[in-house]
């Protein structure tokens, strides 16, 4: 097991889409523990997604669950994640351990519904909402190739030091 270095902003491999995920096996479940160590370490790490360390397949982990007072699922390994339904539009704040120096507003739907596998390859459905759906939009975009910073309606009023909103 091992804490992996993460990519930060403007490093050209976070702009590249993600490839899908066909092989189950034993080196995919110990990358996971990996990616899982990697999200843990970081501070108040929620989300991640394997292109964050430089493997550019559809892998991503959110794990909300430390947060207080929130509706979650727990631990979530979600490999080829697709959202099929998203309804509501909210705004909240958002950080990146890729891109540690700032914090950002951007809009994400309030409910989602996604369809995964996990990480031995049984599908998962799932309804999300709120701070948990927040996090897996952002983690989603990853495997796209996309950052909070792309998602900014301005970044002169929707971008922040994280010295000054922790
Ligand atoms: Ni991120």
């Amino acid at each position: 097991m091992a804490v992996l270095p993460v990519l930060v902003f403007p490093d050209e491999r976070l702009k590249q889409p993600a490839q899908p995920v066909g092989h189950f096996d034993h080196a995919l479940r110990d990358f996971i523990t990996d990616l899982e160590q990697t999200m843990r370490a970081g501070p108040g790490g929620v989300g991640i997604a394997a292109p964050q360390v430089g493997c550019q397949q559809r892998i991503v982990i959110v794990d909300v669950s430390s947060k207080p007072k929130l509706v979650h699922h727990g631990c979530l390994i979600l490999i080829n994640p697709e959202i099929t339904y998203r309804d509501g539009s909210v705004m909240g704040r958002e950080g990146c351990m890729s891109v540690p120096d700032f914090t950002g507003n951007v809009m994400r739907a309030q409910n989602i519904k996604l369809c995964a596998l996990d990480a031995r390859g049984a599908k998962l459905e799932l309804a999300c909402t709120g701070y948990e759906a927040r996090a897996i939009q952002h983690e989603l975009d990853h495997l796209d190739g996309l950052l909070f910073l792309d998602r900014l309606v301005s970044r002169r009023t929707d971008l922040f030091p994280r010295k000054k909103y922790q």
